[in-house]
């Protein structure tokens, strides 16, 4: 069963360590006969959110596609920096706005799966944000993957061929790329198990 997966970091910096990662993660699902698109989230994507402003004049219109794209596939690939022991603004903010009801719109978090990755050039590689994302995540129906992994020193870390220079951390990334997998087509199977049993 082939897997529709997005991939979008919290990071839109040039040079992002995290869509550096990212990107070795895509290489990884896609060697594994995954369907990967690739999502650009950038800070003159969304405005802050703001209840006023929703109220007004209703969801922007980059919301509408993003809950559509959302929609249209099985499971997520995110890195995202740590900032200060959180993931970023842009993420939650971005989240956020999606996680907003759209009556008739099909659910954009429901049942689908998550692999977490961080990276950052210190030791611990932006590891204690990715919970906090777990948690979020968790709260809007996504089944999170318990395998992550967070790149310390990744500014030395990640090659220029789309994979990690140290042996070990590249076979880690894609065992954490093959177990999302297998999660994604165990709950999709279920999914399409329930679908025929109402006849859809
Ligand atoms: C506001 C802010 C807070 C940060 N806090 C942390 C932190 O708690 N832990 C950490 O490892 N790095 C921290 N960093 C450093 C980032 O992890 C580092 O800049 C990283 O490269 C950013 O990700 P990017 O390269 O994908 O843009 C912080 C950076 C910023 C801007």
């Amino acid at each position: 069963m082939t897997i529709r997966l997005l991939a979008f970091s919290g990071s839109s910096r040039t040079g992002s360590l995290n869509r550096r990662l990212l990107g070795v993660a895509v290489a990884a699902a896609r060697a594994a006969h995954a369907e990967v698109t690739e999502l650009s989230i950038t800070p003159n994507l969304l405005p802050l959110y703001d209840g006023d402003l929703e109220q007004a004049t209703g969801l922007p219109a980059a919301v509408h596609e993003l809950k559509a794209q959302f929609a249209a596939h099985d499971g997520f690939l995110i890195a995202s920096p740590e900032y200060n022991g959180f993931f970023t603004p842009l993420l939650k903010n971005t989240l956020d706005w999606i996680s907003r009801p759209l009556p008739g719109a099909p659910a954009p978090f429901a049942g689908k799966t998550a692999a977490l990755f961080a990276a950052s050039a210190g030791a611990l590689g932006g590891i204690r944000g990715l919970p906090h994302l777990r948690l979020l995540l968790s709260n809007l129906g996504v089944i999170v993957a318990p395998g992550q992994m967070a790149l310390g020193r990744a500014d030395q870390a990640i090659g220029a061929d789309a994979r990690l220079t140290d042996a070990a951390q590249q076979t880690l990334l894609e065992k954490c790329i093959a177990d999302h997998a297998a999660l994604t087509r165990a709950i999709q199977g279920k999914n399409e198990g329930k679908n025929e049993g109402k006849g859809e």
